[in-house]
C-alpha cells in the first residue's frame, strides 16, 4: 500500500505542469520567442504573433528553465524582426533571439523547490514587460511572489551610444553597455568576472535606476531575482 501511494505520488509529481498567460500591451503586434535553456524544450515551438492585448496561454513541465521575450517591428513576409529576431522565423524553435531584447527568464521547481524568475536587461531592452505569480506560495517579502516589472520604456531617452535606431527613424531598442562596446569589463569576463571584480558601471546604472526590478549587470542577483512557487505566470509586454 504504502509503495502504491509513493508511486502514485511520483506520478502526479511529474505530470505537473506551469501555465504562463502571455500578453501583448503594446500598441502595435509583437511576436513573442521562448527559448528552453539547455536540455529543455521550447515551449509552443518558440513562438508565436500577438496583437494588441491579445492573451496566449502555454503551459510548460513543472521541471522547466527558460527565458521569453518580445520580438518588435516584425515583417511578416520576410519574416525578420528588427529586435529580438531569431532567424527569419515565426517559431524559434530552440533559437535565441538577437539583443537588444528585454527578457523574462525563469526556472521552475528549483533549489527549495521555488520558482526562480526574473527580468534581465544584460542585453540590453527593446519592450516593457513583467512577470507575475498568480496565487503562488512560499516565499515573502520584497522578492517573494511580487511582480517583476521593467515599467519604464527606455528606448526614448537611451544614451545615442546605446540605441539602436529602426528604419521607422526613432530608437527602438537600447543596448547594454556589455552588447554595446563587448569589453571584459562591462561584460564581466575575464579579469573582471570574479564577484568582487564584476561590478556596475555608469551605463548599467542608468539601466537600475529606472528599471530597479531587473538585472542591469551580471552580478545584479540580490535586487533582481524574484522567488515563489506557483503554478501559473502572467507575462506581459508592453
Ligand atoms: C521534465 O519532466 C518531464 C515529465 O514531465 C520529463 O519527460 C523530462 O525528461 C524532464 N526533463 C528534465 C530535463 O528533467
Ligand atoms: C487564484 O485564487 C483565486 C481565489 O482563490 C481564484 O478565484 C482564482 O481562480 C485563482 N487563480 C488561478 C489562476 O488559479
Amino acid at each position: 500500500m504504502f509503495a502504491k501511494v509513493v508511486l502514485l505520488g511520483a506520478l502526479i509529481a511529474g505530470c505537473h505542469s506551469v501555465t504562463f498567460i502571455i500578453r501583448n500591451d503594446e500598441q502595435g503586434p509583437i511576436w513573442v520567442g521562448i527559448q528552453g535553456n539547455a536540455g529543455r524544450k521550447s515551449l509552443a515551438d518558440g513562438g508565436f504573433a500577438l496583437s494588441t492585448y491579445q492573451e496566449v496561454t502555454v503551459t510548460a513541465p513543472d521541471n522547466w528553465s527558460g527565458r521569453f521575450w518580445a520580438r518588435t517591428w516584425c515583417n511578416e513576409y520576410t519574416f525578420h524582426c528588427e529586435t529580438g529576431d531569431c532567424g527569419r522565423t515565426l517559431k524559434c524553435d530552440g533559437n535565441g533571439g538577437n539583443p537588444p531584447a528585454t527578457l523574462i527568464e525563469i526556472t521552475l521547481r528549483g533549489w527549495k523547490g521555488q520558482d526562480y524568475y526574473d527580468i534581465s536587461l544584460i542585453e540590453g531592452f527593446n519592450i516593457k514587460a513583467s512577470i507575475e505569480p498568480v496565487n503562488g506560495t512560499g516565499a515573502q517579502g520584497k522578492y517573494g511572489c511580487k511582480k517583476a516589472a521593467c515599467n519604464y520604456y527606455l528606448n526614448i531617452e537611451c544614451p545615442s551610444e546605446l540605441s539602436l535606431r529602426g528604419t521607422v527613424g526613432f530608437n527602438i531598442g537600447c543596448k547594454s553597455a556589455c552588447l554595446a562596446f563587448n569589453t571584459d569589463q562591462y561584460c564581466c569576463r575575464g579579469a573582471y568576472s570574479s564577484p568582487t571584480t564584476c561590478k556596475p558601471n555608469s551605463w548599467s546604472q542608468y539601466f537600475k535606476l529606472l528599471c530597479p526590478d531587473a538585472y542591469s549587470y551580471r552580478n545584479d542577483d540580490p535586487t533582481s531575482t524574484f522567488m515563489c512557487t506557483a503554478d501559473t505566470y502572467r507575462i506581459t509586454f508592453g
